[in-house]
């Protein structure tokens, strides 16, 4: 992930922003069941997980029971990163170190659960940035230490796949997913999510969360990219300018079915733009934005489809941050309702970063079975998508 970036929080006024220098705590994900709630309830049940995320600049803490979600806390240090346009790597580590404590606090507050009836503590062991993921990494060591728990590093990127569970239970084996973050893009054929991952394909150049927020920068529009070209877009005609579709050619899909390019697309509107300005003309915002965005999803869309068919499955997934942008929830919804797939999309609050896809992720692979980690696991910032825990 060299150029991460990072999801929305409502961006705070500039008075607020300079009375905290620190991380802003997100309102947690409701509705959750109250504890009485719960503890009648026959059908809650499976271990229950503390997961910590702190790959880019997200401090998140979850807690879950099973398929569960009890708690999801989440802390954004992307204020300190809006004037740089992207994540600075050294901000984000101390805005980790800052958050972790009172944010785990605030998990266990909501969840109403004692630190020791833990059954086990999930982290993100990678991908991600180096000393973001030692944040996160060292909490969860400190934890499984002082109370004596398992230890599970687990993949950031099958946590945005898993975090489905909690929104729609277990997951036909096999299905297919696919992966759009700000660091990864990605075709997935999932067989079982704890040990049976396959890339199909992946992006050759840009994330499309990168596109976006590159896109964004050059509209002059605010960082991450990806919440504010969704809105732009609402207001413009996707068919108001034709945008490359990359790798959609026949000469491109001999080789590069599955994959994905998005950096020809970033130039031909970065070129459509300055010929505008060039001219002394407006730049139609709405327009460019709702255009760039249709050529994004219809290729996403198209592809992930295509590999639906191709491996024979009946089911999509669709996980990480761009997950959460309506256009393509939408296209996808079209399209795979046209060809009988069933796609399940988690809600848009647990596609950018939480703790709670590493906990529910976690939960799979101790409901499975799978040892733990050792407690010397170091941080993977390139962990690749086919291993599950580290
Ligand atoms: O998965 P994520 O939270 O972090 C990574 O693991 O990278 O994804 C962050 C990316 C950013 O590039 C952000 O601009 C994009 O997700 N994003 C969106 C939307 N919300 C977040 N992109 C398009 N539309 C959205 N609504
Ligand atoms: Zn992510």
């Amino acid at each position: 992930m060299n150029t991460p970036r990072r999801s929305s929080p409502p961006l705070r006024s500039p008075e607020q922003r300079r009375g905290d220098p620190g991380t802003t705590p997100r309102p947690s994900s409701p509705p959750l069941r109250s504890p009485e709630q719960r503890r009648g309830d026959p059908r809650v049940s499976g271990p229950l997980i503390l997961g910590i995320e702190s790959s880019c600049d997200e401090t998140g803490v979850g807690i879950v029971r099973g398929h569960e979600l009890l708690a999801n806390e989440v802390a954004s240090s992307v204020d300190l990163h809006v004037r740089f346009g992207g994540v600075v790597p050294e901000v984000a580590s101390r805005a980790h170190l800052q958050a972790m404590a009172p944010t785990l606090r605030r998990a266990l507050a909501t969840a109403d659960v004692d630190l020791n009836e833990v059954d086990a503590i999930a982290v993100t062991a990678g991908p991600g940035l180096m000393g973001a993921l030692v944040v996160g990494l060292s909490a969860a060591k400190a934890l499984a230490v002082a109370l004596n728990k398992p230890l599970y590093g687990v993949n950031h990127l099958i946590g945005h796949v898993a975090v489905d569970l909690l929104d729609h239970g277990p997951l036909p084996q096999p299905c297919a997913a696919l992966l759009v973050s700000g660091g990864h893009t990605s075709l997935l054929a999932v067989g079982d999510i704890t040990s049976d991952i396959r890339e199909l394909g992946s992006t050759i150049d840009d994330a499309a969360g990168e596109a976006y927020d590159k896109v964004a920068r050059l509209l002059g529009l605010a960082y991450p990219g990806g919440p504010v070209i969704d809105r732009a877009a609402a207001e413009g005609d996707p068919k108001a300018i034709a945008f490359p579709r990359g790798l959609t050619a026949s000469k491109d899909l001999v080789k590069h079915r599955f994959d994905y390019s998005f950096s020809g697309l970033k130039t031909a509107v970065s070129r459509w733009v300055e010929t505008r300005r060039r001219d002394g003309l407006d730049v139609p915002v709405a327009d460019v934005a709702a255009s760039f965005q249709e050529a994004v999803c219809d290729v996403l869309t198209a592809k992930a489809v295509d590999a639906c068919e191709h491996l024979g499955v009946d089911t999509l997934l669709l996980g990480g941050g761009v997950a959460a942008n309506s256009r393509l929830r939408a296209l996808l919804e079209e399209r795979t309702a046209a060809r009988g797939i069933a796609l399940r999309r988690p809600r848009p609050a647990l596609c950018t970063d939480n703790g709670a896809m590493i906990a529910v992720l976690g939960s799979e692979v101790v409901t499975a079975g799978l040892p733990p980690s050792a407690l010397t696991i170091g941080a993977d910032p390139g962990m690749s998508v086919s291993r599950v825990v580290a």
